[in-house]
């Protein structure tokens, strides 16, 4: 046991604070006070978060203000002056680092649904969750696979933070069981992943009801139970589409198509002029190859056209690793000013946001999308 930390009384509390705001210095304080320069910035933090002004001297950065945005300014703000008090010089890059830090979204306690998460990129997207503090509720059409990942979880993770839900997203019934099961065993879902995908040219109809359909029917699940302005608690919606949804691929053009529509229909919701009121963010994620077993099992079954066009594709430019694009699925949620991203992960050029503008470049033609990095 390490020494009793010395009690100090309101009055003596209140005399330093004054004494201080006289202009008398910490190191002083502290030689008159017979205690260390660290128990009077202490003494000082507290009073100073009692008596803040949220946002003052610092700039709002988001328009979806909650009570939580107005507590982290106030962390900033005492982070800042603890700083000054301790003489360490302060940058504008050094306080833009810092608001940042504090201000990404935590996610301890936060509650997430996710479909597909037996196994692949679903499965590292819940471990990258899990280790940051939220708790998971993954479903997944496969059972087996399924029970197996929740119990090496739980395993590793605690039994109250993470559950497995048998669920077959094209079966609406299904779906709604599980999402239902989310806000039943979690209370509240606070961020929507949805994520199962399957690729295969030769049956349309399926892959359409998997990567669009059911993305669809969970987005707007998932809207219904956060809407503020409907008594919800907000949240954020990240919908995994693909490079295929920005760009045309000869040898999958169905998986295209799907990825396409979720991309237009997940950047069409975050456009919303309700969006505000709704105080639901909605991201999509655009990846490039990763090692899966959907990859393997796309190029072993022939579920691709020109399969060796692919084989030699990935032999030139190799795949990412499923970590790192979990990696980028957090940075989408825990940006608090991301609404409407569309984020490209690649091997070659990491996560980065692509900017997508709709603009009328002569002011009398049809408008045109115009992306940047
Ligand atoms: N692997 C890649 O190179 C790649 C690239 C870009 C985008 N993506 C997308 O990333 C997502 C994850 O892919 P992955 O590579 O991890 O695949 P994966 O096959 O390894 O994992 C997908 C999981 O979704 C589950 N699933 C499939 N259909 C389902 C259904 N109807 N209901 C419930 N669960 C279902 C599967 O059982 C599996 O556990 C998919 O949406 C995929 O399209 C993958």
């Amino acid at each position: 046991m390490g020494p009793k930390k010395k009690m100090m009384s309101i009055e003596l509390k209140s005399e330093i604070v004054e004494k201080h705001e006289q202009g008398v210095r910490v190191i002083d304080l502290a030689r008159m006070y017979g205690c260390s320069t660290s128990m009077i910035c202490s003494e000082l933090k507290q009073e100073l978060i009692k008596g803040t002004t949220p946002a003052r001297g610092v700039t709002i950065i988001s328009k979806l203000r909650t009570s939580l945005h107005e507590k982290m300014e106030k962390l900033l703000i005492v982070w800042v002056t603890e700083k000054q008090l301790q003489g360490g010089t302060l940058t504008q890059s050094i306080m833009w680092e810092k608001a940042r830090a504090i201000y990404v979204m935590d996610l301890r306690g936060k509650s997430v649904f996710l479909t597909g998460g037996a196994r692949g990129l679903g499965r590292g997207i819940v471990e990258e969750l899990l280790s940051l503090g939220a708790k998971v509720l993954f479903c997944d059409v496969n059972v087996e696979q399924g029970r197996v990942t929740e119990v090496e979880l739980q395993k590793q993770y605690g039994a109250d933070v993470v559950f497995f839900q048998e669920a077959d997203v094209s079966d609406e019934e299904q779906h709604k069981a599980a999402f239902a099961a989310a806000v039943s065993k979690l209370g509240v879902v606070d961020i929507c992943v949805n994520n199962a995908g399957i690729s295969d040219e030769n049956s349309w109809e399926k892959v359409l009801e998997v990567n669009t359909g059911a993305y669809i029917r969970g987005s707007l699940l998932a809207l219904k139970h956060m809407r503020r302005d409907l008594g919800g608690c907000g949240g954020v919606i990240i919908n995994v589409a693909s490079l295929l949804g920005l760009m045309p691929m000869a040898t999958s053009p169905v998986y295209a198509a799907s990825k396409h529509a979720v991309v237009g229909f997940t950047t069409s919701w975050a456009m919303s002029p309700d969006q505000k009121e709704h105080g639901v963010r909605w991201c999509c994620l655009c990846p490039g190859i990763f090692n899966s077993e959907l990859l393997q099992e796309t190029l072993n079954s022939n579920r691709v056209y020109h399969v060796q066009d692919v084989q030699q594709y990935l032999q030139d430019h190799g795949v990412m690793p499923v970590s790192q694009v979990a990696q980028a699925v957090i940075k989408l949620i825990q940006d608090p000013d991301n609404n409407g991203a569309i984020l490209e992960v690649s091997l070659a050029k990491g996560a980065r946001y692509r900017r997508r503008q709709i603009v009328d470049r002569d002011g009398v033609s049809d408008l045109v999308v115009v992306d940047t990095y």
